[in-house]
């Protein structure tokens, strides 16, 4: 017996990003909307909880407790008093550490997995606790679709959206770490008088009637100075794109992919050859969103 959970990574079309706070948190005012591009997790029981991982990253990704994954089994395991005996399987095709919550898609996953093949039943807002608890970007990629997180990002608000969009990510060498990126925020604003963050009114128009340009006049991402002072070759990636046609590009989350609106799905594998071409990045892959969240797939 097996269960499998397929679920999808995420792009920030807009993320307002506050003063640090006490806890070292930053408040955001985060618009996440899932992207179709997805891991797939398998759990399976076993004799002690194990961690495999296949996918061309496969060797980028941590195979102990500190995965989100096994932290999700063993936290749901502690609430309802049982041993995470799983074996835990990653089909990784989430760019790894680049701003496309692929860890923490991977915990809500195994989370939804191990509720499943547990039997236990958990109501969405027992397991969108646990989603909290694991990281800032997990309750989103249980949800999917299109949301308005604030807090640090965990508490949502499911936004609408009017139509599909289309997307080309462009995947760096080597990943950025996200408590670095937000360190790299602090630098360059200390001093300065950080506004408290705000969802775009544009931008949740821009989503609500499906309109592309004008999503691509609103994206917005405050990491996106931490992430090219930090990595300041992703200017020429975000370059080519514009240049080949993209309606606008922006970092995904703190980086390092690179994400470009397009007017349509034609478009985007026209940007994606170009950027291919350029020799700015390592893999450019075409997706398309919204998208729906975490569900099972098999079992
Ligand atoms: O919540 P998560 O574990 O994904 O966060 C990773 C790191 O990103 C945090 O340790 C913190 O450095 C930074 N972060 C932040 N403010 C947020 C979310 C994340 O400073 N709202």
């Amino acid at each position: 017996m097996s269960v499998t959970v397929r679920v999808p990574a995420k792009v920030n079309v807009q993320l307002a990003v506050g003063g640090a706070r006490p806890d070292g948190f930053h408040d955001l005012a985060n618009v996440f909307l899932a992207v179709s591009l997805y891991d797939e997790v398998t759990v399976s029981p076993a004799s002690s909880l194990t961690i495999t991982c296949s996918g061309p990253d496969a060797g980028q990704v941590p195979l102990d407790r500190t995965n989100l994954a096994a932290r999700a089994a063993e936290l749901l395991a502690a609430r309802h008093g049982l041993s995470p005996d799983v074996h835990i399987h990653i089909a990784k095709d989430i760019p790894v550490a680049g701003g496309m919550a692929g860890g923490s898609a991977d915990g809500a996953a195994a989370l939804l997995a191990c509720d499943t093949l547990w039997g236990l039943h958990s109501t969405r807002a027992q397991l969108l606790s646990i989603c909290a608890e694991l990281g800032s970007d997990v309750p989103f990629s249980l949800v999917g679709g299109a949301a308005l997180g604030t807090g640090r990002g965990e508490r949502l608000t499911e936004l609408e959206v009017g139509g599909e969009f289309h997307w080309v990510f462009a995947v760096a060498d080597g990943g950025l770490s996200t408590p670095a990126v937000y360190g790299e925020f602090d630098r360059l604003t200390e001093g300065l008088a950080v506004p408290a963050p705000a969802a775009s009114a544009a931008l949740l128009d821009a989503l609500r009637t499906g309109d592309a340009p004008s999503l691509a006049g609103a994206l917005a991402n405050d990491l996106q100075p931490a992430a090219l002072s930090l990595r300041p070759s992703l200017a020429d990636t975000l370059q080519t794109g514009t240049s080949a046609g993209a309606l606008a590009a922006l970092v995904s989350g703190s980086g390092p992919t690179t994400a470009f609106l397009t007017k349509d799905e034609e478009s985007a594998r026209s940007v994606a050859e170009a950027l291919l071409a350029s020799g700015t990045c390592r893999e450019a892959r075409v997706a398309s969103s919204p998208t729906g969240g975490a569900r099972v797939v098999g079992a």
